[in-house]
């Protein structure tokens, strides 16, 4: 008789036959960085994560390498905002600082991303400047050429174009490539679908945002826009192709077209509707992480954002 039930029988078997193993290099810790705080900050709604200082950064950033992770991903929260984020754009700003301080702790031994979009940095909270009560899709994209050469000479190897205006990783990439910066890699945020599970980072980031981003982000409805996305992004220049939310529908669809690597971001809303759940007994909490984590590799992601990063990696080693 034919028994897949064979491979299954002990432990070993199954190890041995695993199709989809998370490996901690392909881990990536996303990491906030308040200006103007004391000590690190708790977020209420993302137990266990903190906003950083920098002086706390380089700790993190050790316990990132010590565990293995492939990257850090950086995010600044500003203490001053103003309608076209201007400290977005400021070298001696959160992130341009937070990047500094990341680069000379990482010393070579991860990759240091940089968040490259406005929302943090807007008092309206967007991802882009307006005109009117719009997002201005080719004013913003100035915005993010500046921004760009700002964090690629801060130290940034990866910027990670999150704000969906359309030709951004174009460019950035022709402002990096015009500047010198040729090597800055760019970590595009390909399909990123407007959705509710972003509420627990919007804490995080102290977001001002009122309204929604749907006419930047994608519709949750919609599969086939991603590969749409995805095949600009490729022709732009893209590194990294990322899909978030942890869409795995369309991480296997995106996985299928892209000849780059591809990332997926694990989001705040996933972390806090999984932690809330341990918390109550209702999961069990590790293994549903690990079961979460290895349901992106299985999709076809080679890469994974997310904020169990240190944790997950420890129980992998
Ligand atoms: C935008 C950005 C967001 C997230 C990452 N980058 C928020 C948004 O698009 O509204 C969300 C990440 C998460 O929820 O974990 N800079």
């Amino acid at each position: 008789m034919i028994r897949p039930r064979r491979l299954r029988s002990n432990p070993a078997m199954r190890r041995l036959v695993a199709e989809s193993r998370v490996h901690p290099a392909a881990l990536v810790l996303p990491v906030f960085v308040a200006e103007g705080l004391a000590q690190p900050r708790a977020i209420t709604s993302m137990p266990g994560v903190y906003q950083q200082t920098l002086d706390t950064l380089p700790a993190v950033i050790e316990q990132a390498v010590s565990a293995g992770l492939g990257a850090v991903m950086l995010f600044g929260v500003p203490q001053h905002k103003d309608a076209i984020g201007s400290g977005a754009t400021d070298p001696q700003g959160i992130l341009s600082r937070a990047v500094e301080v990341a680069r000379t702790a990482a010393a070579g031994r991860l990759v240091v991303q940089a968040d490259l979009c406005l929302d943090e940095f807007t008092d309206h909270g967007h991802c882009g400047v307006l005109a009117g009560d719009e997002v201005d899709n080719d004013a913003t994209l100035v915005r993010y050429q500046q921004m760009a050469v700002v964090l690629a000479r801060a130290g940034a190897d990866m910027l990670g174009t999150s704000g969906m205006m359309d030709g951004q990783v174009g460019a950035v990439r022709e402002a990096l490539d015009s500047a010198g910066f040729v090597s800055t890699a760019i970590l595009a945020y390909a399909a990123k679908y407007t959705s509710a599970l972003y509420g627990p980072f919007r804490e995080a980031v102290d977001s001002s945002l009122q309204g929604d981003r749907r006419t930047y982000q994608q519709d949750p409805a919609n599969g086939r826009e991603a590969l749409r996305e995805t095949a600009l992004d490729l022709a732009q220049g893209a590194d990294v192709v990322m899909v978030k939310p942890a869409y795995l529908d369309v991480v296997r669809a995106v996985a299928e077209i892209s000849d780059v690597p591809v990332a997926v971001y694990q989001v705040s809303g996933e972390y806090a509707m999984l932690e809330a759940a341990a918390a109550n007994g209702w999961i069990d909490r590790q293994a549903a992480i690990l079961e979460s984590l290895t349901g992106c590799v299985r999709a076809g992601a080679d890469i994974i954002v997310t904020y169990w990063a240190l944790e997950a990696a420890g129980w992998l080693a």
